[in-house]
């Protein structure tokens, strides 16, 4: 459905809580031309400061550091890791958006953090308010008062840090790159590069890259203690490809199928984006006798996908050789849709 009738379920609906919040703005709620145009310049940016590429695992094995170093500084003593987690993943993000990244204990991006994912909550796709709307009044309030915290404080005063002074011969990270669309396609006509728009896509980025990484990491942790010989599986390929005197490097990847094959089966059975996020339907059709609506609101069940007894065989069973059609060799699984399928 996803795929082949990509152009007729790709909309995404007009009427729920949060688009009232987001008022035609972004990349997750917009349609059409803003849609195509911001998607594809997000992600040909995000490529090019480092998504999917060697310069991001510095960061991320950086950032790696600051979480061991805390994990050990709690001497053994139970604790939650949440926080901790949450502020690496999304100092990824800044860097990459802002080109910085932020102390673990700043009370001001903490702050933030936590609202973000409150307002994670509220917005889910099967969140109340879209069925029974009444209950929008009452969460889009909320929503405004997070919204307006995180995107006129927290973003607009980092796009007012990068906008002076501007210098359009070094572009540092994404804010940067979307001032000078800015300033070049000012005159345009209906322009998608204009100022509330950065606002509300960096701030979309925050909202869909923390949360969805968190948890999945999150998971990570709780799989592998429940599964203490997968861990010794683990370990044992890291340390004889990587070993224990270098940070690993994004060239290792490819001679480390076992730790791959156990990020997959993570991302699988942690399932952290079940419903995926609202799409809808372009023009009224027909699905297995099924009438649809135009605009129709639909959820695609990504869930009932990574957790198929028919697709998987076992699928409650945490078993990464799943993904492996031999010893070592990755095994593409076409079900394996943690991110969705099609547009
Ligand atoms: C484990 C990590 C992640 C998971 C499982 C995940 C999952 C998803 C899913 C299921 C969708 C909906 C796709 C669709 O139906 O159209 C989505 C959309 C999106 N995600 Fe992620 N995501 C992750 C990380 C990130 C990160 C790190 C970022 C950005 C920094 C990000 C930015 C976005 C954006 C902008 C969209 C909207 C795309 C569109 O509307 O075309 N996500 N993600």
């Amino acid at each position: 459905m996803l795929v082949q009738n990509a152009d007729l379920f790709s909309e995404r609906p007009q009427n729920l809580g949060y688009t009232k919040v987001t008022k035609g703005l972004g990349i997750i709620s917009t349609n059409g031309v803003k849609w195509k145009e911001q998607r594809r310049f997000a992600l040909s940016t995000l490529r090019d400061f480092g998504m999917g590429r060697v310069q991001m695992f510095d960061r991320i094995t950086n950032e790696c550091q600051k979480c061991l170093n805390n994990f050990t500084e709690q001497n053994g003593r139970a604790f939650d890791p949440d926080q901790v987690i949450g502020v690496s993943v999304c100092n990824v993000i800044c860097n990459v958006v802002f080109g910085k990244g932020y102390a673990h204990d700043d009370p001001e991006f903490l702050n933030y953090l936590q609202m973000m994912h409150s307002d994670a909550t509220k917005v889910g796709n099967t969140a109340f308010m879209h069925f029974f709307p009444i209950l929008q009044f009452f969460v889009h309030r909320a929503l405004m008062k997070t919204d307006d915290a995180i995107r006129r404080g927290f973003i607009a005063t980092q796009v007012q840090e990068h906008q002076q002074p501007f210098d359009e011969h070094n572009l540092r990270d994404f804010v940067d790159v979307f001032l000078k669309q800015m300033a070049e396609r000012e005159s345009e006509e209906k322009a998608t590069f204009h100022y509330e728009n950065l606002l509300q896509i960096v701030g979309e980025f925050f909202f869909a890259g923390t949360e969805t990484t968190t948890t999945t990491l999150r998971w990570a942790i709780l799989f592998l203690a429940l599964h203490p010989e997968q861990q010794t599986v683990v370990q044992e390929e890291i340390d004889r490809v990587v070993g224990r005197d270098r940070k690993p490097t994004a060239n290792d990847r490819k001679s480390l199928p076992l730790t791959e094959v156990t990020i997959l089966e993570v991302q699988r059975l942690g399932d952290v984006v079940p419903l995926s996020v609202p799409h809808a339907v372009a023009e009224e059709t027909v699905i297995n006798g099924y009438r649809i609506p135009t605009n129709a609101f639909v959820i695609p069940n990504l869930s009932s996908v990574l957790n198929s007894k028919e697709l998987w065989g076992d699928p409650e069973v945490f078993r990464s050789a799943r993904f492996l059609d031999n010893e070592t060799k990755l095994l593409k699984v076409d079900a394996h849709i943690p991110f969705s399928l099609g547009k």
